[in-house]
């Protein structure tokens, strides 16, 4: 097996159970990154915005220490592997404040497996990573070194409550251009893609967290969800990968590869 991502993820054995067989039953293992990008291309024009998010069989989307790693212990490196390809594939990356404290999240690195791709689809090499937050609490790890590392641009997506001092904080730190302002009391998830796709960032990733998610879904902004079932229960209080407003959207499945115990599948909104 090799790290192919360069995230020190090997690629595992991995099958496909659905669709059968016009697509093979298994990845090949000499071009797995290949393989997994047909599968998870973005159209080829417009504006489209995917999430990728793991649960429990119980569903629960983190673990009782509040992170996701522990609840993806098991057969983890096929999730690894699709977590870090469908970056390789995004524009940005949006995700919620309250993630990125969680997961210690820091600016998106190159995918090397997809260098050429981006180039040709003139991508920057890393993904953007979109921030949302009303506090302007948004970790100094974020904050650009200044040095030429090809990591990937930070913004910051907030909301005019946020007020005058946290922006001017928010500009100080990040640069006024990479602050965005997308709506009055809260950030209106809506605004802020129609934002970003105005920026060139038609590839959306959603990371999460549950209430980031559950906005965009009532929201009617969701085209599609990337879901792995990590094969463990583990009861307890945790949210679920959506929070907020109830809302009832139907979504057809593109695909569901198997890896060790592990369902990682494509769902696309009907
Ligand atoms: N299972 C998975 O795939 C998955 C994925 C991601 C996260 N998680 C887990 O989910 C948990 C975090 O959940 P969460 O719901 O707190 O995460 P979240 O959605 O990432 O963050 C919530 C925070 O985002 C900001 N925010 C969200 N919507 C906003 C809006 N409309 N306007 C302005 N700010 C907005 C606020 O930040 P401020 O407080 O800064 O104002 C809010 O406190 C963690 O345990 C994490 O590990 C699981």
């Amino acid at each position: 097996m090799t790290d192919v991502t360069g995230s020190g993820s090997d690629v595992p054995p991995m099958q496909v159970l659905w669709p059968l067989p016009a697509s093979g039953s298994r990845i090949e293992p000499d071009e797995p990154v290949q393989q997994l990008a047909e599968l998870y291309a973005y159209p080829d024009s417009g504006c489209w915005v995917r999430a990728n998010m793991v649960a429990t069989l119980d569903g629960a989307a983190a673990g009782q220490d509040g992170r996701t790693g522990s609840i993806n212990a098991v057969g983890s490196s096929a999730d690894r592997v699709v977590f870090h390809l469908l970056r390789g594939l995004a524009d940005v990356i949006l995700v919620g404040a309250g993630t990125v404290r969680a997961e210690h999240y820091r600016p998106p690195k190159p995918y090397p497996a997809l260098a050429g791709q981006r180039e040709l689809l003139e991508q920057s090499p890393a993904p953007v990573l979109a921030v949302v937050t009303r506090s302007g609490d948004v970790p100094d790890e974020l904050v650009p070194g200044g040095d030429d590392a090809p990591d990937g641009r930070v913004l910051v997506v907030t909301a005019e409550s946020a007020g005058s001092a946290v922006l001017n904080r928010l500009h100080d730190r990040f640069g006024a251009t990479n602050v965005l302002v997308a709506g009055a009391e809260r950030v209106d998830l809506t605004v802020a893609v129609d934002a970003l796709s105005d920026m060139g960032l038609d590839r959306m990733l959603c990371e999460g967290g549950p209430s980031v998610l559950g906005e965009l879904v009532a929201g009617g902004e969701l085209d599609e969800l990337c879901l792995t079932w990590s094969p463990v229960v583990t009861s307890g209080f945790e949210p679920r990968i959506l929070s907020g407003l109830p809302v009832n959207e139907r979504f057809d499945l593109r695909h569901l590869l198997h890896s060790d115990g592990t369902l990682i599948g494509r769902w696309v909104r009907s």
